[in-house]
């Protein structure tokens, strides 16, 4: 699996996403060691504050379906927007030190890892 490839997923989940408050997309894709894709995307409810962002709603998805060990990681929006406080505290708690992709639709990246992107995490 290569990056473009997991990129590809999370333009596929980011054409999903549910955002009609924000009308700001977001798709994320999470390699597993075992080169499984798991994809989310941002759902947002009447209820503000309830809304997931895509980075969770991927990785609890890949939780429940029994996967813990984690690769990599594609986040894609339209201008390449980083993960939120509350994704890269997941993403360090459950997927630990991985590279992460950060992209825009015209597939535009950078990688960093996780411990960049959170420096000094809770925990
Ligand atoms: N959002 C994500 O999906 N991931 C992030 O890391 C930041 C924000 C979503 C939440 C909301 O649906 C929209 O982007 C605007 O904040």
């Amino acid at each position: 699996m290569n990056d473009e490839n997991l990129i590809e997923h999370a333009i596929k989940a980011y054409k999903n996403a549910i955002c009609p408050y924000s009308k700001y997309s977001v798709g994320a894709s999470i390699l597993t060691t075992d080169n499984k894709i798991i994809s989310g995307f941002n759902i947002e409810s009447k209820a503000y504050p309830t809304t997931l962002c895509a980075e969770r709603v991927a990785i609890f998805s890949a939780l429940s379906q029994g996967y813990r060990k984690f690769s990599s990681l594609a986040v894609v929006t339209i201008d390449g927007g980083t993960p939120c406080g509350g994704c890269r505290q997941i993403i360090h708690e459950f997927a630990g030190d991985i590279t992460i992709i950060i992209s825009d639709i015209k597939k535009d990246y950078f990688k960093i890892m996780t411990k960049d992107l959170l420096p000094h995490p809770f925990g």
